[in-house]
């Protein structure tokens, strides 16, 4: 790009006095982790992270400033990147995964936005994105999150029981897949039988789960079991808990939830479409499709209430649909 032409006596604007560059490693493997992420460490004044992170990017430490972290620093980090970058050095921060799942991105910002930073300012900061622990844990058990997914922590360190346990139920019910983030530790052992308790309110028993422990790492295990045991097993800081839909199944030792490809063709008869459906278009089930149902039922004398029971959605809403005109689809 061409120098900015500046009017005449005008100073050009001071460079960044420094960098912080927040680098997601991926799930704890020197070949899972980007090329942008070495050279991010590479080309660092000052690498800040927990030791067995630092242990993995060992080759490109020669002649940096290295500074090893314990886990309850996360604003501590922030600040002294903060005061390093100030001070002309570039920092990479090293977070496992990606930096802005559960990570130090969030942290360092509000660390920053605290201190009066701006994007423009003299500070430059960029965020390299790594496989997070739900991309790892998933590739490693089959094809768990190919549809509709959400992470939940468990992790009631900075927030409410009851803000996780509404999200836990909300999503049970709505049938997501959900990857479980920081299930349990040696002091936090009842929040997975509470996880386990909210969603057996609203999912089979025999749901699979997968626990992933140390994905991509020496000790990695895997263990496929049932929603209803989920909770007795072998679980820890290094696990992630991925809890499958009402139609996530395990076969051959993979843990597959479907795209949906059955709802349209048959898969027995050579993907021909199936009565009714068209490739292309949305499913007959589909919103269009699942309106003109509602207007007919509703018309047959199916009330609001019991229309809004039926499909499990809010009343209002049901109304609010049934006033509108249907639109066709082109
Ligand atoms: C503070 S969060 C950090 C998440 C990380 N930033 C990421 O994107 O994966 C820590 C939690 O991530 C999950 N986790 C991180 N690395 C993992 C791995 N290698 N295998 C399984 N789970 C992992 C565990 O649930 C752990 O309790």
């Amino acid at each position: 790009m061409n120098d900015p032409i500046l009017p005449p006596g005008a100073a050009p604007a001071d460079p960044p006095a420094g960098k912080i560059m927040l680098v997601g490693i991926g799930p704890g493997s020197v070949e899972h982790m980007t090329a942008r992420a070495r050279s991010a460490i590479a080309e660092a004044d000052v690498v800040v992270g927990y030791v067995t992170y630092i242990k993995l990017v060992a080759d490109l430490l020669d002649g940096k400033e290295v500074v090893r972290k314990g886990m309850t620093e996360e604003l501590d980090r922030a600040v002294s990147a903060l005061d390093a970058a100030r001070a002309g050095k570039k920092v990479a921060l090293i977070s496992s995964g990606d930096a802005g799942v559960y990570g130090m991105a969030g942290p360092t910002y509000e660390v920053l936005f605290q201190a009066g930073w701006t994007p423009e300012g003299d500070v430059a900061l960029e965020i390299v994105p790594g496989a997070s622990a739900l991309n790892s844990c998933a590739a490693l058990v089959g094809a768990p999150l190919t549809h509709d997914f959400c992470a939940i922590s468990l992790s009631d360190l900075l927030t409410p029981w009851p803000v996780i346990a509404r999200r836990l139920d909300a999503v049970a019910m709505a049938d997501f897949v959900v990857a479980l983030y920081n299930p349990k530790s040696g002091r936090r052992t009842r929040q997975i039988v509470e996880a386990q308790r909210l969603f057996l309110r609203h999912r089979r028993a025999d749901t699979p789960v997968a626990i992933v422990k140390s994905a991509y790492r020496r000790r990695q295990s895997i263990v496929f079991t049932t929603l209803d045991q989920m909770a007795e097993q072998d679980i820890g800081m290094l696990s992630t808990v991925l809890i499958g839909n009402s139609s996530t199944f395990v076969r051959d030792g993979l843990m597959v939830t479907p795209r949906g490809y059955a709802n349209k063709y048959d898969m027995d008869e050579g993907g021909a479409t199936r009565d009714g459906e068209k490739a292309g278009r949305s499913l007959s089930t589909g919103l269009n499709g699942w309106l003109a149902s509602l207007q007919a039922e509703h018309a047959a004398g199916a009330s609001a209430e019991q229309l809004a029971a039926r499909h499990r959605l809010p009343v209002d809403y049901i109304r609010a649909t049934l006033d509108e005109p249907l639109e066709s689809e082109a």
